[in-house]
């Protein structure tokens, strides 16, 4: 939620703000705004919409520095207009960009306004504004750390800040605390800051992580950090380890599209080193898993939204394979709850970014009462990462489009190769273990035969373009993929779609059902295909259309009203990843006809780091 760059440089920065908010883009796009030191005063452009609409302007009042900070944002305080866009300033010289949530902002604000200061916008970040600057007139001093020192221990909630002041025209100060915020190590004469290292690959590779309660001081030529009780700490400077083209669209017509085609090698990459002979390296999950998946008695999964729903499809395989309760939890909804947790749980959280306000949460909260917690992530350096015992990375790279889809399959193989961990020193055999590894290892190839349904998928897609409604069904871990399904055609089509498990179809929606409502169901060749092909009848008798992803042909014949495409045979483990790839192309072609903005969807953010 909400992007912010910051440069200080002996080159004019505005070019490589811009290029870096274009890269943030994904985590809000509804205004955008920078403010630059041009060596007299601070210079301040900002515009209502995404960050062409900054671009254009900037081409028709150039702006020029080698200072200055940038957001692009998504809108909590405040509609999303040209006034409420940041950078906020106070007065003429100082600016500051936010990502957060200032959650005392109003009696901070009412104090200030009885002082006398002005407020021009609706938003929470510009109590900051005016806070640095009557911090700044207390000290004799006008040092921007100490005052963004004592101004941080007023607020309270989250942020991620960059500020800068005419008064110090050298030095870019930052900080953070429930917001991500790293420091790009310039090759020489400039050092910057970003929300996420992709808005900086343009102009290094090497970042500095900063940690919960950091203040930053940034010149051209030094970094330094204190921490939350103002002692200086040094912090390692780490290479980026995906490549750089990662973020790039290449020749696909959007993100998503690249990043549905890319699943066969991220699944792949995710594997890579994590299995040998046919079998689990448990090691791949850090040097003291094996005595603490040990002592696993339970396993509590919390994540949110796409991650959610992987969370729901490791659940039958922990059940199933390991034979330990699992339960699975949305972690707005955890984190407020009074959790009873059964001595030895293992928390295991999911998430693409690590930086997800509600996951972190849940975390922070019941991290002292849990055995031990893991993360599955897709980001090394991520705050959930740091903070939890034991990691596996999923290594799908950058994942640019708002709708995830190689983060929710790398996730699952995360999951699976989870659960085999634990299922060893569970009783699972060593043949079912093998078996699996062998599965999983040709699946990269399977993945890459589901992808050529692509032609088909985009011919079925045309019967839900003129569609206001659109149910989804499936059985067993196929009722999850049915889940995210409907999440993916409702995120990016703005297409109503529900999900049931099909066994639940009678209970309700069933009374929702006739030709204007298209039904999509995914259903293997497994034990419960004969129950869902009963359930399947039902939607037929009401005259509902059925669009079915099927393991195999012969057994749900196409027929009027009934569209069936075969999905490759895979064993039953893997089913729920197999199929999510066609329901993931199933969307994007929806969405491209009826022209939505397929990779940065209404009222959506990518990051969602406010709760
Ligand atoms: C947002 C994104 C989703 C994502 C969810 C959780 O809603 O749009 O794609 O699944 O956040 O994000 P996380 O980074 O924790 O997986």
């Amino acid at each position: 939620m909400c992007g912010i760059v910051g440069a200080v440089g002996q080159r004019p920065v505005m070019e490589i703000l811009l290029e870096g908010l274009r890269r943030l883009e994904y985590r809000g796009y509804d205004s955008a705004g920078v403010a630059l030191w041009n060596g007299e005063q601070l210079q301040r452009l900002r515009r209502a919409g995404k960050v062409q609409a900054l671009s254009d302007a900037a081409a028709e009042q150039p702006l020029a520095g080698g200072l200055g900070i940038a957001h692009t944002r998504w809108a909590t305080h405040g509609k999303p207009t040209e006034g409420n866009a940041h950078p906020h300033m106070s007065g003429e010289r100082l600016a500051v960009v936010h990502n957060g949530i200032i959650e005392n902002f109003e009696p901070l604000k009412a104090q200030l306004q009885a002082e006398g200061y002005p407020f021009s916008s609706d938003t929470d970040t510009e109590v900051i504004a005016h806070l640095l600057a009557r911090e700044l007139a207390r000290q004799p001093q006008h040092d921007l750390v100490a005052a963004v020192a004592a101004v941080t221990g007023q607020l309270e909630g989250a942020f991620a800040l960059g500020v800068i002041s005419a008064d110090q025209p050298d030095q870019l100060v930052a900080a953070r605390k429930g917001s991500p915020l790293v420091i790009g190590v310039g090759l020489g004469g400039e050092n910057f800051i970003a929300s996420d290292q992709l808005a900086l690959l343009q102009v290094t590779d090497r970042f500095m992580f900063l940690a919960e309660g950091d203040i930053a001081r940034l010149t051209c030529d030094a970094i330094q950090v204190w921490n939350a009780a103002g002692e200086p700490v040094e912090h390692p400077v780490v290479q980026y380890e995906h490549g750089t083209s990662a973020a790039d669209k290449g020749t696909f017509k959007h993100y998503m599209l690249k990043e549905i085609y890319e699943q066969p090698e991220v699944v792949k990459a995710t594997l890579a080193g994590r299995t040998s002979n046919g079998r689990l390296l448990e090691q791949a999950f850090g040097a003291e898993a094996g005595a603490i998946f040990d002592q696993v008695r339970q396993v509590q999964i919390v994540a949110c939204g796409t991650s959610y729903h992987a969370g729901l499809i490791a659940k039958y395989w922990l059940e199933e394979l390991v034979g330990i309760p699992c339960m699975v939890e949305v972690a707005s909804e955890f984190r407020y709850r009074k959790v009873v947790l059964p001595q030895g749980t293992l928390l295991l959280t999911i998430s693409q970014s690590g930086e997800t306000a509600d996951t972190l949460a849940a975390l922070r909260e019941v991290k002292e009462r849990v055995l031990a917690s893991l993360a599955i992530c897709n980001v090394p350096g991520s705050s959930l990462v740091r903070e939890s015992d034991l990691s596996l990375m999923t290594n799908a790279g950058p994942e640019i489009g708002v709708a995830s889809t190689k983060a929710f399959t790398t996730q699952l193989v995360a999951l699976l190769l989870t659960t085999l961990a634990l299922g060893r020193r569970h009783g699972l055999a060593e043949a079912d273990e093998q078996r699996i590894v062998t599965d999983l290892q040709q699946l990269p190839q399977l993945l890459q035969q589901a992808l050529e349904l692509d032609p088909a998928i985009r011919q079925m897609a045309q019967a839900f373009a003129e569609k206001q409604h659109a149910l989804f069904l499936g059985r067993g871990t196929l009722y999850p993929v049915a889940m995210e399904g409907a999440l993916k055609l409702k995120e990016i089509s703005y297409i109503h779609a529900e999900s049931y498990p099909a066994g639940e179809l009678k209970h309700g929606p069933l009374a929702l059902v006739d030709k204007e409502m298209p039904v999509v169901t995914v259903a293997p060749r497994n034990d419960m295909l004969d129950k869902l092909k009963a359930n399947l009848q039902e939607v037929r008798a009401r005259g509902g259309e059925l669009f079915v992803f099927a393991g195999c042909a012969q057994e749900v014949k196409p027929e009027s009203g009934v569209q069936v495409l075969e999905v490759p045979q895979v064993s039953s483990e893997l089913e729920p990843i197999l199929y999510t790839l066609p329901l993931q192309l199933l969307s994007y072609h929806v969405a491209v006809l009826k022209g939505t903005d397929v990779d940065q969807p209404r009222n959506l953010a990518k990051s969602v780091t406010v709760e």
